[in-house]
């Protein structure tokens, strides 16, 4: 990985950037010591799925991530030898290959990322609150590393989700928070939108921020819930291509495909579904979750409708260029009641759940319970430019991967804004994710 040293164009905004990089690695780390706790050492280096790593990788790459980032890219002296280095380098081994290489055991990795974090803590006593340097302008490289940290634990969720042999269960099983609306449609008129963002802690693929006419178009108020899914399962919608994009519908068929992952078909036309280390019945209020863009994509074709674009879901969430705003609900902080965020739900929530989150044009639940598929390839935009390495964005541009927004239960808020992309291949379904529908207004 080489570091590019041209800084991004963006304002620095001014902030105790060290403070809430503290406050934030430290909340990180909690979470993660939350959700891994207890697990034996057997269910932390095994491969639970050939999607996923082994969890003590995890484990150890986010602290080897951190060491490079936060100790040495700023002048520190390495704690690990180069080897080490290359066992954690996503690059370098596929997923389903981690398992076989000689990892530093669950306990070394734990300790390895304990003595980061008091390098860490320690060494930027020492780095300057306000510094021009490309890196810590803004705070930049601290807004990395905590959203890597963040982004990985959301990725061991996914884990923990696919788990079999050790069904997990999670510390607290939640109620889900009263909700239930209607479906409804929105029609937000067309404009000039402010899309991506120059803030420090945004990734260099939301930059450089921009102005585009968007056309007025008609959005789901709400994600499609499991209700809403199961009519398209049960009117045979797995089985009639006229929905599907051909790509998709073959991938369904080779794959035996019948209806979302972790999804288990009852007498009578009922389901349960298997959330982490239980089965309960299907709960029809909830965003669907674990639907592949294929599915999604097909839903939208069989209602008559289509999925939105990136621009058009930034749009909803950030409202015409002349007020535009950083979240659905404005600038006030996340709390709890605005978007099920942060990952101590375990799940989504009943839609209608976040009537503090619903933007003043009325489009509820952009942001948490699950991402939102959008129709658009993940590409830069003009005047991209890789900082602070080509790794993050760069390498993944083109049109193989879809975008997703809004982020999921699992996604901490630091990690999520209306500019934030996330991004995966159109066939993967064990990520927290969901969609709403579109329509062109005419
Ligand atoms: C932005 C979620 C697609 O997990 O591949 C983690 C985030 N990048 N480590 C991923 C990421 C490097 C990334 N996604
Ligand atoms: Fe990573």
């Amino acid at each position: 990985m080489r570091v590019i040293l041209e800084p991004p164009a963006g304002r620095a905004a001014p902030g105790p950037w060290k403070a809430r990089a503290v406050e934030a690695l430290t909340a990180a780390r909690a979470r993660q010591r939350r959700m891994l706790q207890g697990l034996p050492e057997s269910v932390l280096v095994q491969q639970h799925s050939p999607l996923m790593s082994p969890l003590a990788w995890d484990v150890a790459h986010v602290a080897n991530q951190e060491e490079q980032w936060l100790l040495r890219a700023l002048g520190a002296p390495a704690l690990v030898l180069a080897e080490v280095d290359a066992l954690y380098d996503a690059f370098r081994h596929p997923r389903a290959a981690r398992c076989h290489l000689p990892l530093l055991t669950p306990a070394q990795a734990f300790a390895y990322a304990d003595r980061v974090r008091a390098a860490v803590l320690d060494f930027l006593a020492s780095v300057p609150e306000d510094s021009d340097a490309p890196l810590l302008r803004g705070g930049l490289v601290y807004g990395l590393v905590v959203q890597h940290e963040q982004q990985h634990l959301e990725t061991l969720c996914a884990t923990l989700q696919l788990m079999t042999g050790h069904p997990y269960q999670p510390p607290v099983r939640p109620r889900p928070r009263p909700g239930r609306a209607a479906q409804g449609e929105v029609y937000l008129p067309g404009g000039l939108v402010r899309l991506g963002s120059d803030a420090p802690w945004g990734y260099d693929n939301e930059r450089p921020a921009r102005l585009a006419h968007v056309p007025g178009f008609l959005l789901d108020s709400h994600p499609v819930t499991n209700g809403d899914y199961a009519v398209f399962v049960a009117a045979g919608g797995y089985t009639d291509a006229r929905w599907w994009d051909p790509t998709g519908f073959e991938w369904v068929r080779a794959e035996g495909i019948a209806h979302p992952q972790f999804w288990l078909p009852q007498e009578g036309g009922r389901w349960l579904r298997r959330r982490f280390g239980w089965m309960e019945p299907l709960p029809p209020d909830e965003p669907v979750q674990h639907v592949c863009w294929y599915e999604a994509d097909a839903y939208a074709r069989w209602a008559g409708k289509r999925l939105p674009t990136e621009a058009e879901w930034e749009r909803a969430a950030s409202g015409l260029a002349h007020a535009a705003r950083s979240q659905p609900w404005g600038e006030a902080p996340w709390d709890a009641a605005r978007a099920n965020l942060d990952g101590d739900t375990w799940g989504p929530s009943p839609v209608g759940a976040h009537p503090t989150g619903t933007t003043p044009e009325g489009v509820s639940g952009l942001f948490g319970d699950v991402w939102e598929w959008t129709a658009s390839a993940f590409q830069g935009h003009e005047g991209f430019v890789a900082f602070p390495y080509r790794e993050y964005s760069e390498v993944f541009f083109g049109t193989e991967y879809r975008v997703l927004k809004g982020g999921a239960w699992a996604s901490a808020p630091v990690a999520v804004r209306n500019s934030f992309r996330n991004w995966d291949y159109p066939i993967r379904r064990h990520i927290f994710a969901g969609f709403r529908c579109a329509r062109d207004a005419r």
